[in-house]
């Protein structure tokens, strides 16, 4: 795998070429994600390997970047997808992902995009909550299809993550809790034939380090899977989600395959060897193979401080402002050296830091913000009246394809118009 690396002159490269020449190649400006699709089509080869001939499906967890070369790239390795609106269902179906391999979570899934799942007949519709039980399978009437479902299960397990990416405890508004499930097992028998109950999922939560935490709460779904089946019910799979943590320049974490080998030791440990395994990578998958390119459009000394302003903000990459996340920012030209430098966005709000860098001595004309492959382009806004960055994506060893900014004009255009 590659995406981001340096050549033998130090000069940064995306997928093995020189980023400066991408970005001439793909003629767009700065800020501009630049992704590596060979390294996320081998990333998900490998975790669909990881399974061996264990029956089961990598659901991408399309949220982490939606974008159809992407997404189909994804599809082509032969990963399904987890989606969470109607919007990325159609990314997903528009993609050539096939509705066998679609799942659907999300607490306030809304009647439309509930038809749209069910009319698909993707795999598991994932009910997070006893009350949403009744309001799918009268979307099942409506539709005149049964739709096929799995419980989500709110495994109440703590992970050491940041408090906005952990969605495993019992306060979190995800999934169904233990003491809660003999009633959602219970609305499920009262829908009859409007629902057909495939299976168990849950998701403990974003970048986890080591399965530890990830077969715990799998420990709770097999528990759940084996005093439903006790009481007559059939049941297809199980799904662990997703969580696989990415090294962002801190400390190495396990890589995605170990946590699928894991969890398919699991199941025959825990008498349920027949079911078919789902996990929903998101991160793990493309985070690593993309970056942010951005030109630096002013330099600041004052005393001691010394700061770098860029023009990509929180509004390209929020993950900084939102998490106090640290990405690495790396001169193009040449390899990082002292002195740091505090990075910053043009937007006007203090959270707009990217935290200090080492960019050298004299300013480099262009910096990559690192592993920006998920949760950048899919959580940009246009905020303080910004364009959306443009997105190149590189196989190949060339620029297969380029979404360009929107541009400034239109945002002006709309705004005006509103
Ligand atoms: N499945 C479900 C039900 C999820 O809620 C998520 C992520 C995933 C799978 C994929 O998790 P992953 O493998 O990507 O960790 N914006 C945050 C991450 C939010 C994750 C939300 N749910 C970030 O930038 O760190």
């Amino acid at each position: 795998m590659s995406g981001f690396g340096r050549d033998g002159s130090g000069r940064a490269t995306l997928g093995g070429r020189l980023l400066s020449e991408l970005r001439a190649e793909a003629g767009v400006g700065t800020p501009a994600y630049f992704y590596d699709l060979d390294a996320i089509t081998q990333a998900t080869r490998e975790l669909v390997a990881a399974f061996g001939a264990a029956p089961g499906f990598v659901a991408y967890a399309v949220k982490a970047n939606t974008a159809g070369s992407i997404v189909r790239a994804v599809a082509q390795a032969g990963g399904g997808a987890d989606v969470v609106s109607g919007g990325e269902l159609a990314v997903a179906l528009g993609a050539g992902v096939g509705p066998e391999r679609i799942v659907m979570s999300g607490v306030a899934k809304q009647d439309w995009e509930l038809d749209r799942a069910i009319g698909h007949g993707i795999r598991a519709i994932q009910l997070e909550s006893v009350e949403e039980i009744p309001r799918v399978a009268a979307r099942a009437l409506a539709v005149g299809k049964a739709a096929r479902v799995s419980l989500r299960i709110n495994p109440d397990v703590a992970i050491d993550s940041h408090a906005h990416i952990a969605t495993g405890h019992d306060e979190a508004k995800f999934g169904i809790v233990a003491r809660d499930l003999p009633a959602a097992f219970g609305e499920v028998a009262r829908a009859g034939a409007a629902l057909r109950l495939d299976g168990l999922s849950t998701h403990v939560g974003s970048m986890l380090t080591t399965p530890g935490p990830y077969l715990e709460s799998a420990r709770v779904v097999c528990a759940a899977a084996r005093e439903l089946r006790a009481s007559g019910q059939e049941l297809a799979f199980v799904d662990f989600g997703g969580g696989f943590g990415i090294d962002y320049g801190g400390a190495p974490v396990e890589p995605p395959p170990a946590f699928v080998r894991a969890a398919l030791r699991l199941l025959p440990e825990q008498g349920l060897a027949d079911l078919a395994l789902a996990i929903e990578p998101g991160r793990s998958l493309v985070a690593p193979f993309g970056v942010l390119v951005a030109s630096v459009v002013q330099s600041k000394t004052s005393g001691s401080r010394r700061w770098c302003m860029i023009d990509a903000g929180m509004n390209d990459l929020l993950r900084p402002a939102l998490y106090g996340a640290r990405h690495r920012i790396e001169p193009i030209e040449h390899a990082p050296s002292s002195p740091e430098w505090q990075v910053v966005g043009p937007v006007c709000e203090s959270a707009d830091d990217f935290g200090l860098h080492a960019l050298g001595p004299d300013l480099p004309q262009a910096v990559a913000l690192r592993d920006a492959g998920a949760y950048g382009f899919t959580m940009a806004s246009e905020y303080n009246g910004r364009a959306l960055p443009a997105e190149v994506f590189v196989a190949g060893g060339r620029v297969a394809h380029v979404s360009r900014s929107p541009g400034v004009e239109a945002w002006v255009e709309r705004r005006l118009g509103a």
